[in-house]
C-alpha cells in the first residue's frame, strides 16, 4: 500500500521542482528598519518568496492601499490581497506618501501632507531597535530587533478579510472583543463591507450582515468540530487547534502540506470559503464555503432584489425596480439592491405584480382579515406597505423594504407586489421555466459510459488533469447511511486493487457511486490520502466527491468508505443530445 501515489506529495515535489524562486530572493528584502520607508512601487517580500508587502491599486481605482499578496500565485497580474493597512483611509497621490517605522516603533502610513493616517499606535519605548518584517506565512511582524521574539504588533492580529494558516481566529475574554473577517465593500474598494465572521464567546462561529443579522452560524465547538461543520473531522488537508481559556479563544488551522498555498477569506457574496492554488493548474480552487448557496447570505441582493434559486443564484431586481447603482453591481456588490422605476401613487390606484414560487422576504407583519381581497386592500392603505400575501396562515404584509426574497423552483409563495399602476401593463408575468426532463434511455446508457470512465480514472489516480472539485461541502455519511443508500452494497459496478465501487441512491435521489475500501493497514493516514485523491480529481466534472463515511470501528476488512457522484452530468450530455 506504501507506494500508493499521494497526489500532494507529487504535487509538492513539483512545486520544489519547478518554482521559480531563486530569482526573487537575491533581490528582494524582507525587512525594513527603524527610520527606513517604503514609497511608491518599492515592496518587500518574504524570505522564501511567498508574500510581498507594498502599495496597490485594486481593479481600476484610482486609490492606492497598503497590503500584503501572494507574491506567486498572481493570475493574469491580478495579486490575491490577503491583507490591506488602510482599508478606508485610501492615498490619492502616490509619489509623496510612505509607510515609515519610525525610531519609536510606530508604524505609519504618512499621506501626500506627511499627516500619519493609518498606524499602529504601537508605544513600546523599552527597546532601542525596532524592525519589520514580513514572513513566508504572510504575517507582518513589528518586532524588538535584537530579541526577535518579542513581538510588539503583528497584521495576524488585525485581519481584513482573509484567514491564513497559522494566524488566529480570536476572541479576547478581556476587551470582550473578537477579530473579525471583514468583506470588502466591492471588488475595488476594501473599505469594510455588510459581511462580517467572528468567534463569539460562546465558542460558534457567526456570520452577520451589517453589524446585527446574523445567518450563519457554525454551531457549538464538540471538542473535534463545529457541530454544523462535520467536515472538519476529516482532517482532510488542515489540522485545526482549538484553545479556550480565561484569557482567550481561538482557533488555528494549518496545512499539512507543505507548498500548496491556502486561503481562508469572505467573500464579497457574504459566503466564507476556502481555496487552494494548486500549481499543477495554476488557479485557485475553491474548496468548500458556506453558506453553501448565494441565496442564503442576508440581505445578499439588497432591498427589492430577487435571489435567482432556480439556476445560478444570481441577482436580480423585482418587475418594476432597476438597479440602485449599477456600477456597484457590476463590480459584484449588489448588496445596495434595487429602487423603484416609477413612483407607487399612493393611493389605492396602485397595482400588484404576483410573483410565483417565492420564498418570502423576511420581517413581514401578520394583519388579521379573512380574504385576499381584503389583504389586498390593507396593504393599499398604507403608502410604506410594498407587499403582501394570503395563504393558510393569513394575511401578511411588508413595510418598508423587501430583503431576502428568492425564486425558487417548486412550492414557495405566491407573493405580490405593490408597484405604480403604468409598470402593470408594460408586462405580463412569465412563468418560471423548469429544467427539460431527462431522457431515461440515452441517460441509463450514458451512465453504463460513465461508470466506466470513473473506475478508469480511479485507477489511474494522480495521473492527468486534477484541480480541487469539491463543491460546497462534504457530507460525512454514517455506516448506516450507505448501507441503506447501496441497498446493502448489493450493485457492485466495478472493484480494483483498493477495494470495490458500488451503485447507491442518496435520499435526495441523486445517483452515487461508493468506492468501499478493503486492506487498509494504515488507517486515518490512507484514508486522508485515498480521500484528498478522490477529492482532487477533476475530470470533466465526472467526479466529484461528494462525501465520505469514516466507521468509528475499523475492523480489519473493510474500513473506509468514500461516496462521489458521478452522475450529475448525464442531464446535460442527454439534453444536448437531444
Ligand atoms: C516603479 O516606479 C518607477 C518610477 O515611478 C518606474 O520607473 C518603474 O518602472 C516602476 N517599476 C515597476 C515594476 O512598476
Ligand atoms: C492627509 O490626511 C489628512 C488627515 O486625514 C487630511 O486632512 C489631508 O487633507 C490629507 N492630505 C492630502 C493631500 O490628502
Ligand atoms: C490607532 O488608533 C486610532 C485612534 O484610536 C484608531 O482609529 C486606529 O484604528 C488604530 N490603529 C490600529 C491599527 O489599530
Ligand atoms: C446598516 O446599519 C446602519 C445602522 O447600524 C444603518 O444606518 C444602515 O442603513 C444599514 N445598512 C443597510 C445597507 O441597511
Ligand atoms: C498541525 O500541523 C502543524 C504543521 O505541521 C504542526 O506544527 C502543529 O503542531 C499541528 N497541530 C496539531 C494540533 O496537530
Ligand atoms: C472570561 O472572563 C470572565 C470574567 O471576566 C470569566 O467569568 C469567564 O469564565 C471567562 N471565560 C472563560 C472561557 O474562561
Ligand atoms: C492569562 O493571562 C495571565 C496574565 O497575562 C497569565 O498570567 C496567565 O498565565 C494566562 N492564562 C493562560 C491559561 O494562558
Ligand atoms: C403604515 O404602516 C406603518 C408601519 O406599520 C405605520 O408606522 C404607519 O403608521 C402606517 N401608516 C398609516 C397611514 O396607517
Amino acid at each position: 500500500m506504501g507506494d500508493k501515489l499521494f497526489l500532494l506529495f507529487f504535487l509538492s515535489l513539483f512545486l520544489l521542482l519547478f518554482s521559480s524562486k531563486t530569482c526573487l530572493c537575491s533581490a528582494a528584502v524582507d525587512t525594513i528598519s527603524a527610520g527606513q520607508s517604503l514609497t511608491g512601487n518599492r515592496t518587500i517580500v518574504s524570505k522564501g518568496g511567498d508574500f510581498e508587502l507594498g502599495f496597490f491599486t485594486p481593479g481600476k481605482s484610482l486609490k492606492h492601499y497598503l497590503g500584503i499578496w501572494f507574491k506567486e500565485t498572481q493570475v493574469q497580474n491580478k495579486a490575491v490581497v490577503v491583507w490591506v493597512a488602510n482599508r478606508d483611509q485610501p492615498i490619492i497621490d502616490l509619489s509623496s506618501s510612505e509607510l515609515k517605522l519610525l525610531e519609536n516603533g510606530n508604524l505609519v502610513i504618512l499621506n501626500e501632507s506627511k499627516i500619519p493616517i493609518w498606524s499602529t499606535n504601537s508605544t513600546s519605548t523599552a527597546f532601542n531597535s525596532f524592525e519589520l518584517v514580513l514572513g513566508d506565512d504572510g504575517n507582518l511582524l513589528l518586532r524588538d530587533g535584537l530579541n526577535p521574539h518579542v513581538v510588539i504588533w503583528q497584521s495576524f492580529d488585525h485581519p481584513t478579510d482573509t484567514w491564513l494558516p497559522g494566524a488566529k481566529m480570536r476572541y479576547d475574554n478581556h476587551t470582550k472583543k473578537a477579530q473579525k473577517l471583514v468583506s470588502w465593500k466591492n471588488s475595488e474598494d476594501p473599505s469594510p463591507g455588510l459581511f462580517s465572521l467572528e468567534l463569539k464567546p460562546d465558542i460558534e462561529f457567526v456570520l452577520t450582515w451589517n453589524g446585527s443579522q446574523q445567518y450563519w452560524t457554525s454551531g457549538a465547538w464538540d471538542g473535534e468540530s463545529f457541530s454544523l461543520v462535520p467536515e472538519m473531522k476529516t482532517r482532510l488537508f488542515y489540522n485545526y487547534s482549538f484553545v479556550s481559556n480565561e484569557n482567550e479563544t481561538y482557533l488555528r488551522y494549518y496545512l499539512y502540506v507543505k507548498n500548496v498555498r491556502s486561503r481562508f477569506m469572505i467573500d464579497l457574496s457574504g459566503q466564507i470559503k476556502q481555496y487552494m492554488w494548486l500549481q499543477a493548474t495554476k488557479e485557485w480552487n475553491q474548496f468548500w464555503s458556506k453558506p453553501i448557496k448565494p441565496c442564503d447570505v442576508y440581505g445578499y441582493c439588497g432591498p427589492f432584489g430577487r435571489c435567482n434559486n432556480v439556476e445560478d443564484s444570481s441577482c436580480q431586481c423585482l418587475q418594476g425596480f432597476k438597479e440602485k447603482s449599477l456600477e456597484d453591481w457590476n463590480l459584484g456588490d449588489p448588496s445596495g439592491g434595487c429602487v423603484r422605476k416609477t413612483p407607487l401613487q399612493c393611493q389605492a390606484k396602485d397595482n400588484f405584480i404576483q410573483m410565483l414560487n417565492i420564498k418570502s422576504p423576511v420581517n413581514s407583519v401578520q394583519f388579521s382579515v379573512d380574504s385576499s381581497a381584503n389583504c389586498q386592500s390593507a396593504c393599499l392603505n398604507n403608502c410604506s406597505c410594498n407587499a403582501y400575501l394570503y395563504n393558510s396562515i393569513g394575511c401578511s404584509l411588508w413595510y418598508g423594504d423587501l430583503l431576502n426574497i428568492q425564486q425558487l423552483d417548486n412550492g414557495g409563495d405566491e407573493l405580490y407586489i405593490r408597484v405604480a399602476p403604468s409598470e402593470v401593463s408594460s408586462s405580463k408575468k412569465k412563468p418560471v421555466h423548469r429544467p427539460v426532463i431527462v431522457c431515461a434511455i440515452a441517460g441509463t446508457l450514458a451512465l453504463l459510459g460513465l461508470v466506466l470512465v470513473a473506475i478508469w480514472i480511479w485507477g489511474r489516480r494522480g495521473s492527468v488533469e486534477m484541480s480541487i472539485a469539491v463543491e460546497g461541502s462534504l457530507v460525512a455519511f454514517t455506516y448506516k447511511d450507505l448501507k441503506i443508500a447501496s441497498k446493502n452494497f448489493s450493485e457492485i459496478l466495478g472493484s480494483g486493487a483498493f477495494g470495490s465501487v458500488f451503485k447507491g441512491v442518496l435520499p435526495d435521489s441523486t445517483l452515487i457511486a461508493m468506492k468501499k475500501l478493503e486492506g487498509i493497514t494504515q488507517g486515518e493516514k490512507q484514508f486522508r490520502a485515498e480521500v484528498s485523491t478522490i477529492g482532487t480529481i477533476h475530470h470533466v466534472n465526472l467526479v466529484r466527491l461528494r462525501g465520505f463515511c469514516y466507521p468509528s470501528t475499523l475492523s480489519n476488512g473493510i474500513a473506509l468508505m468514500v461516496s462521489t457522484d458521478i452522475f450529475r452530468r448525464i442531464d446535460i450530455i442527454s439534453s444536448s443530445a437531444s
